[in-house]
């Protein structure tokens, strides 16, 4: 257990200068937005520093997406550390060693889905992953200043929203599925680690985010894969469930606004301000893979279009309606703002998985196969 910082807590912002040279641990770097935030980092004039990725490798994390970063800068600026968030001993040993002063925490279990069918996973690398690593940063920080822990949250923590309103950093937290609920768990665990050991936290709840290496058991991936293959799009429901869209780089320059100017103990919400119904999103995959890799020239389609695949299954128990997010607050006070359109962003994503076929072969294993039979299987069209 750690012993807990000491000395008035810190409210101020790190600064780019701070950040800029320090040493980031950061967990789940081997995931979709975890690798995205990586390549991110190595792209800022203002960072100099280095990078510890601590990742346990799950079905989810992928050491090949990040294959250029460990190319250019491994055992110099990139070091990848293979744990569990859950096992204090090991994270505390790889804090001390590196000499990190900020974690970026990403690792979690991110699907709605998998929570649905086996929440164990989810309380557990959730819940006492966020725990153990803020222990560890409580002992591994005791009396040193510059420090900073930021946690990766999601806007599903505030439930489900009807035709109109927006999700503020102040709603009420109302999580639904077992996933949201352990997000929902570590948020509070964060904010309580703030209050109580003045650990200097920060936290951002995000809108769901695309782009390339996204693990295909998410929407716009599993959509764009399967049309590619003449396989059934399986829309949930009447497909009229709302989610606001954000480009995965759009996070990650978010995520460097908060940890460069975000004050100590606050919380931001981040999204696309790209309110979406799923099956707009679907017939935006197909319109636009149309243009890219017209159906006539795939012999899988047999003759029919892209959309001819879309299929109504049955509905995701619990299923949120609607997520909308008001980011006003990053926006004012960080002077962050969205560079993707929906459109360009969507687009970018659809030629990046078209160029990069041996990553999605890779992906395609036995272990995805059975996620999709498992998934599906238990799906019938109503
Ligand atoms: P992902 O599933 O692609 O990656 C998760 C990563 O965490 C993987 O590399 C995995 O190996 C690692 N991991 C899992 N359990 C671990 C453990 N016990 N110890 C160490 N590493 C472990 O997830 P993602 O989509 O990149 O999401 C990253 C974070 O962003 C999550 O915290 C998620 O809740 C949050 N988030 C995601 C979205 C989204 O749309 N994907 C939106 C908002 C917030
Ligand atoms: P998903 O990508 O799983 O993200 P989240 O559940 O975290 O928002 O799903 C996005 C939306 O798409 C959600 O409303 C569920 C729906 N969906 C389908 O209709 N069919 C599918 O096969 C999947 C994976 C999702």
């Amino acid at each position: 257990m750690g012993a807990g910082m000491t000395g008035a807590v810190q409210k101020g912002a790190l600064g780019e200068k701070t950040v800029g040279s320090a040493t980031l641990l950061v967990t789940g770097g081997a995931g979709f937005i975890g690798s995205c935030f990586i390549r991110h980092l190595f792209e800022q004039p203002g960072f100099s520093g280095k990078v510890v990725n601590f990742d346990k490798l799950t079905y989810a994390g992928n050491p090949a997406n990040l294959t250029d970063i460990e190319k250019q800068q491994g055992g110099k600026r990139y070091f990848f550390e293979q744990g569990d968030i859950c096992d204090h001993d090991r994270v505390l040993a790889v804090l001390k060693k590196s000499g990190a002063t900020v974690v970026v925490h990403f690792a979690a279990e991110s699907h709605v889905d998998r929570s649905i069918l086996g929440p164990q996973d989810f309380v557990r690398t959730n819940i006492q992953g966020t725990f153990t690593l803020l222990e560890a940063c409580r002992s591994a920080w005791e009396g040193k200043r510059d420090v900073r822990f930021h946690h990766i949250s999601t806007d599903e923590v505030y439930g489900s929203l009807g035709e109109t309103g927006l999700f503020l950093e102040t709603t009420p937290y109302d999580p639904r599925s077992p996933y949201s609920a352990s997000k929902a768990s570590s948020d509070h665990l964060v904010r309580a680690y703030f209050h109580t050991y003045q650990l200097p936290v920060t936290i951002s709840n995000c809108s769901n985010n695309y782009g390339p290496y996204q693990f295909p058991e998410k929407l716009i991936p599993l959509m764009l894969l399967n049309a590619m293959g003449g396989k059934p799009l399986p829309l949930y429901g009447d497909g009229k469930n709302v989610r606001d869209w954000l480009f995965v780089d759009d996070h990650c320059s978010a995520v460097w606004s908060i940890l460069t100017g975000g004050l100590s103990g606050e919380t931001y919400n981040i999204g696309g301000e790209c309110e979406r119904q799923n099956r707009q999103i679907v017939e935006k995959v197909c319109e636009i893979l149309e243009t890219l890799r017209p159906a006539r020239g795939n012999a899988a389609l047999n003759g029919r279009a892209y959309s001819d695949l879309i299929t109504y299954v049955s509905d995701r128990p619990g299923h949120d309606r609607r997520y909308a997010i008001n980011c006003d607050k990053i926006k004012r006070d960080l002077e962050w703002k969205q560079r993707f359109t929906f459109e360009e962003g969507l687009r970018k994503t659809i030629e990046w998985y078209l160029a990069h076929t041996e990553w999605v072969r890779g992906i395609q294993t036995g272990e995805y196969r059975k996620w999709v039979e498992t998934n599906y299987a238990a799906r019938p069209v109503p």
